[in-house]
């Protein structure tokens, strides 16, 4: 399997995954210092100039911390594109990253040609993330370098395939990088996403639960409280299906079992939604191995010891 060099050698093969609104740059600077990959969405930079500050941040810290440890170098960071026809700033936030050279990003909704190419003449990869076989083939012939097959049970938008169906399916045609997304929570996951023949996990909802996480204290709470019984899969929030904590469907004084579906015309990526349903709480499946709320230095390094004591237990070391 060929990894471009800026995913080789990763202290722990984790990509920390985007998430709306709750992403920023302390977080992203604290997981590539801890050694995985952290990324952020553009858009949760408001207003759009603030995208240039946050970029200048994330790029001269983590510059500053690779002069002082020459021999253990950050992770290099991500910056998350939502491709779609709602998200009006996409040209202002592409020439942004352009200026900074951002090393990985990552598209979602929709795969553009155009957006690949203006990656790969910065020198950065593209990662689309896809949730079936059929878009990530799509993806690929559009010039992305890598995928992320977002599984069931993922955190916000997720699929409905089973992690071992839909990596298997890639793997058959497609050596190129491959994340997989979805529940990951421990270092035990993270290995059994590479045994299934993935390069790296996509871990997003166990970052919630962090210091640096821009998100409300209950929120962090309801993520160290629930478990997978209590994620519920709805379409209502976005006009795509993703999974969300029930404790918050509840406390909008919806009923959690009889969500009505939402009209896919309406689709909003570019705000709105987060006004209408900003106490909707996003979160996968896995956080019922997330039992308290740490820095997120102190997440990477369970999740290192876990991987570590995975691959003890079957002898791989
Ligand atoms: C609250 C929340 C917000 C998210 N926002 C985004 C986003 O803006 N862009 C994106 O590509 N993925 C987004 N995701 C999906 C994650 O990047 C990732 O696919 C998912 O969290 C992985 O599953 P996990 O949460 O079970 O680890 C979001 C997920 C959550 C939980």
């Amino acid at each position: 399997m060929a990894l471009p060099p800026i995913l080789k050698n990763l202290p722990l093969p984790v990509i920390g995954s985007p998430l709306f609104i709750i992403s920023n740059p302390k977080l992203v600077i604290e997981q590539c210092k801890a050694g995985v990959v952290g990324s952020m969405p553009a858009l949760n930079a408001r207003p759009a100039e603030q995208l240039d500050e946050w970029l200048a941040e994330i790029t001269e810290t983590l510059a500053a911390y690779n002069r002082a440890n020459p021999d253990k170098p950050a992770a290099p960071f991500a910056i998350n594109q939502i491709v779609h026809k709602s998200n009006e700033r996409l040209e202002h936030d592409m020439q942004v990253c352009a200026k900074y050279k951002v090393p990985i990003v990552i598209t979602s909704l929709g795969a553009r040609e155009d957006v690949n190419q203006a990656v790969h003449a910065w020198g950065g990869i593209v990662l689309h993330d896809i949730i079936n076989n059929k878009f990530a083939k799509k993806a690929i012939e559009k010039g992305a370098d890598g995928l992320i097959a977002v599984a069931a049970g993922a955190g916000g938008h997720a699929g409905v395939k089973s992690p071992f169906a839909l990596i298997h399916e890639i793997r058959e045609w497609f050596d190129g990088p491959l994340a997989l997304s979805g529940s990951m929570a421990t270092g035990d996951a993270i290995l059994a996403a590479q045994a299934m023949g993935a390069d790296l996990a996509y871990i997003g909802s166990a970052f919630i639960a962090t210091e640096e996480a821009r998100a409300s204290d209950a929120y962090k709470q309801m993520i160290v409280a629930s478990n997978s019984d209590d994620i519920v899969y709805s379409n209502l929030f976005t006009g795509v299906h993703g999974n969300y904590l029930r404790g918050s469907v509840v406390a909008a004084g919806l009923d959690p079992e009889n969500l009505p579906e939402s009209d896919p015309s309406k689709m909003n990526f570019g705000g709105g939604a987060a006004k209408a349903w900003k106490d909707i709480w996003g979160s996968g499946q896995g956080i019922g191995a997330v039992r308290e709320v740490v820095p997120a230095a102190q997440l990477v390094a369970r999740l290192k010891r876990e991987y570590a004591a995975a691959r003890e237990r079957l002898a791989l070391n």
